[in-house]
Parts: C-alpha cells; structure tokens; sequence
C-alpha cells in the first residue's frame, strides 16, 4: 500500500513557469487591484475588465510549460498515492503528469453560465476568451469557473478530508494568507510529517514544518532525497 503523499500548492510552484505569483515583487496584486479583477462586485462594476482580466491569463497558459517541479511531483507517483490541492487556477500540474488535482480557486481552462444550474464548460484553444454578451445555451451570461475573493470554496472539504489521511503533508510556494485553504495545515494529522518548500521565509504558527527554503525545482529535489 502506498503511502499518501498530500500536497498544498500555490502561485510560487508555477514561477519557475514564468507565472507571476499574486504578493510577491512584481506579484499580480501589486499591479491590479483585487476589489476590481477578483471579487463579484467589481465584475458587477465593470464585467468586461474581469472577463479581459482572465482572458489574458488563460491566453497566457499557452506561452508556458510545466517546470521540472510539477515534473518530480508527477514522478512520485510511482512510489506515492499523491493527491494534490492547488490553489492555483493553471493547468500546469495536470500537463506536468498529475493526476489527482483538486482545484480549491477554480481552473482558467473553464467558464459557467451565470444561472440556472451553473453548468460548467471547458474552453478550447481555439476559443480562449468569453466577453459580455457570450451566453450559456439556456441564455445566461458566462463568467470564468474561478473563487472570487467572498465567494464559497466548494472544494475544501474534498481538500479537508485527503489531508485528514496524509501520511506526509507538503506545502510548496504558497504565502499561506488565504482562507480557507491556509486552514488546511490544521488538519493534518498530529503524528506526521509536515514540509514546506519555499524560497522566502513564510510566517506559520506551526512549529512541526520541516521547512526546505528553496525554489520548487531545487526543493523538491531536496525533498525527494528525504523521503525516499
Ligand atoms: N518556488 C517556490 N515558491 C516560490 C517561488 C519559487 N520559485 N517563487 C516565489 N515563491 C513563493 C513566495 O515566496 C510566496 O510564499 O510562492 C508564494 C506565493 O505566494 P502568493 O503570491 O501569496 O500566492 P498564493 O499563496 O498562491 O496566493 C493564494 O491568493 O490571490 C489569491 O486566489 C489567489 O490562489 C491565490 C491565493
């Protein structure tokens, strides 16, 4: 039986990528507000400027790749049942190999209509960007499949449930300021291991993480070596 290897992830294990992190230098929210891209009223207040705000990070996906720390993740597959939730809205870990995701903010990749049943649709490369006015077939308007800051996280509790079974608890380039998923660390069982792979220092009031202060690649290179 494998062990199962859960992992946390956030912006910093795509910046080997060449995605900008949200607070670090140069950081999304350094150069938009998030009141006007990331919550429900400030698509209320001006719709086409979220719906481009996603738009062109969506387009974006498509000039980068997986980076060799997806890549290791995927590998431990082999020796680990490893269940990752991200927070992370790319699709870098899925092309990197990974195949149990659970995206806690939503995914770039998927649009839903704004009524009725919310039905959720997978954009293609051919057709990247929804604008005011592209509608569901049942007539509503669609809206990117993301968490906004203030809506629901439906998946927490999928999330809650894999790290209440980890036998190794992994954090890799997240600040851990954003609920509900910096919550998560709480649940993870008393007796097991806890690591977090980041090249800043990260402020956690939890003095059982093994920290591992490097880049996602590097560290988790490093982090393979100890648990092997
Ligand atoms: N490798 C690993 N970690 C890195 C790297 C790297 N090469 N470069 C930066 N980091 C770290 C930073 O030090 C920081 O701790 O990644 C972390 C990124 O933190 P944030 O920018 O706050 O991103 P994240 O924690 O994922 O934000 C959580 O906030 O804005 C919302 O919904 C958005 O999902 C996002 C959530």
């Amino acid at each position: 039986m494998k062990k199962r290897l859960v992992v946390l992830t956030g912006a910093g294990m795509s910046a080997e990528s060449g995605i900008a992190t949200f607070r670090g230098a140069g950081g999304l929210w350094n150069n938009e507000r998030v009141e006007d891209v990331a919550t429900p009223e400030g698509f209320h207040r001006n719709p086409q400027k979220v719906l481009d705000f996603y738009n062109k990070r969506r387009k974006e996906l498509f000039d980068v790749e997986p980076n060799e720390g997806h890549r290791i993740l995927a590998e431990l597959e082999e020796k680990f049942d490893v269940r990752i939730i991200t927070q992370n809205v790319d699709n870098l870990h899925e092309r990197g190999g990974s195949s149990n995701v659970i995206h806690l903010h939503g995914e770039l990749m998927k649009v839903r209509s704004m009524g009725g049943k919310e039905e959720v649709f997978e954009l293609t490369e051919d057709n990247l960007e929804i604008h005011v006015g592209d509608k569901c077939p049942k007539g509503y308007q669609l809206r990117p499949h993301i968490v906004w800051f203030g809506e629901p996280v439906p998946e927490i509790e999928n999330a809650v449930k894999e790290v209440e079974k980890a036998d190794i608890f992994l954090i890799i380039g997240t600040s851990m300021q954003v609920y509900p998923a910096a919550g998560l660390i709480n649940y993870a069982p008393r007796d097991i291991p806890i690591y977090l792979i980041d090249p800043n220092q990260v402020l956690l009031h939890n003095d059982r993480v093994q920290v591992i202060q490097k880049g996602a690649s590097e560290g988790m290179k490093e982090f393979v070596s100890l648990v092997e």
